[in-house]
């Protein structure tokens, strides 16, 4: 019999729930990664690497998880990343991850191949709620102008473009499923034609401009006022490159294991960058997010201890919201919430500001 919601007790629980209801196509596409999944299996398995050194007798009585992201206030410091094709496992799509996240104050990120149109999800904000565009750069400048001024307009508070993919990733279980309702299920590609036979993740990313480059950033910073951050960056000459180019953040990400096989996690990078960021006096000068694999409270701990300002969760969210609905992405957040209050205390802080890197011990990291 399949686990009624309050049988869910951890991000876990819900892709083991999602996996027997969901299509097959939909689990296709949602769980794969590139080629072998090494990087897939990595991202989770690399916060294994890392151990606490918690503080004793700490006045651990109230806990506050807020914290700040890109100026503004939030409940916990995760955010909904985004991820394409929402209503393959919804059929309401996006806009339930939206109404998820205003619940528990939190940001969602809004991709660029939502299934839903960028409107209908601006329209389910309420009140101060904050969404963030997730970019794919078109090869036709003039259309991708049109979605940043568009985003600006509607009130967008970042614009994260996405770096990692010049092309598409192989995700042979996607291929495998030989997805055939990928055009139902997406708008804003700008209206290219769609070949099937390659799985949906190819099928739709077709007008991504493999010729982005370094030199494209200044036209960006100059396109639009919303802060400019780039998502999955794989290295500390890369960070420090994009804070000389004047972009606000950086997200250190391999794109859930869907991109370059072998790309390293994101925690493992977040120890490469910080320590040199320090050294250089550069870490106050950018905010870095990481994402990939994170489905527990100590995971966003342990990046908050090495000096992330945030961290993005994709694909819990997604089965939540396959398997159960808005309940479902609603209880996901309440339980990350109830881990995250839970931890901070036995580690040893009462908000988020006490977090350093002498609390953990990242000597079992690869590079170390
Ligand atoms: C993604 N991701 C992604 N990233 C992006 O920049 N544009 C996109 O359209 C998508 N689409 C997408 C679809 C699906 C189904 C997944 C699982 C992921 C990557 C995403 O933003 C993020 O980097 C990872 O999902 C983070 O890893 P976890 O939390 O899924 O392990």
């Amino acid at each position: 019999r399949m686990p009624i919601l309050e049988q869910c007790y951890n991000l876990m629980d819900f892709e083991a729930v999602a996996k027997r209801v969901m299509k097959k196509t939909a689990w296709a596409y949602y769980s794969s990664g590139a080629d072998d999944e090494i990087t897939l299996r990595e991202n989770h398995s690399a916060f294994h690497k890392i151990w606490f050194r918690p503080r004793i007798l700490v006045n651990v009585e109230k806990i506050d998880l807020s914290t700040t992201m890109l100026g503004t206030k939030v409940s916990i410091p995760f955010y909904v990343t985004a991820t394409a094709l929402g209503k393959l496992g919804n059929p309401e799509g996006e806009v339930v991850l939206t109404r998820g996240a205003r619940k528990h104050n939190v940001i969602q990120m809004i991709p660029t191949l939502a299934s839903c149109s960028f409107d209908e999800i601006c329209d389910e904000r309420e009140g101060d709620q904050v969404q963030w565009l997730q970019l794919y750069v078109n090869k036709d400048r003039a259309i991708t102008k049109r979605i940043i001024e568009h985003a600006e307009k509607r009130g967008c508070k970042g614009l994260f473009i996405t770096v990692d993919a010049p092309q598409l990733g192989r995700r042979e279980k996607d291929m495998r499923s030989k997805f055939s309702d990928v055009g139902s299920n997406v708008q804003n590609t700008g209206g290219d034609n769609v070949d099937r036979s390659q799985g949906a993740a190819r099928a739709i990313s077709s007008f991504i401009d493999p010729a982005l480059c370094w030199e494209d950033i200044p036209w960006f910073l100059s396109v639009t006022k919303m802060p400019i951050l780039l998502k999955g960056v794989q290295r500390v000459e890369d960070v420090i490159r994009a804070i000389s180019a004047g972009v606000q953040g950086v997200v250190l990400s391999n794109h859930g294991g869907r991109q370059l096989d072998f790309a390293r996690s994101g925690i493992e990078v977040l120890a490469e960058v910080m320590p040199e960021l320090r050294r250089l006096g550069l870490d106050n000068k950018i905010e870095i997010y990481i994402d990939g694999g994170i489905r527990r409270a100590t995971d966003i701990i342990k990046a908050l201890c090495l000096g992330a300002t945030g961290v993005g969760i994709g694909r819990p969210f997604l089965y939540a919201m396959s398997a159960y609905g808005l309940p479902g992405v609603d209880r996901a957040m309440q339980l990350l919430k109830d881990e995250m209050e839970m931890n901070m205390r036995l580690i040893g802080a009462s908000s988020i500001d006490q977090l350093d890197p002498s609390m953990i011990d990242t000597r079992g990291l690869s590079m170390h």
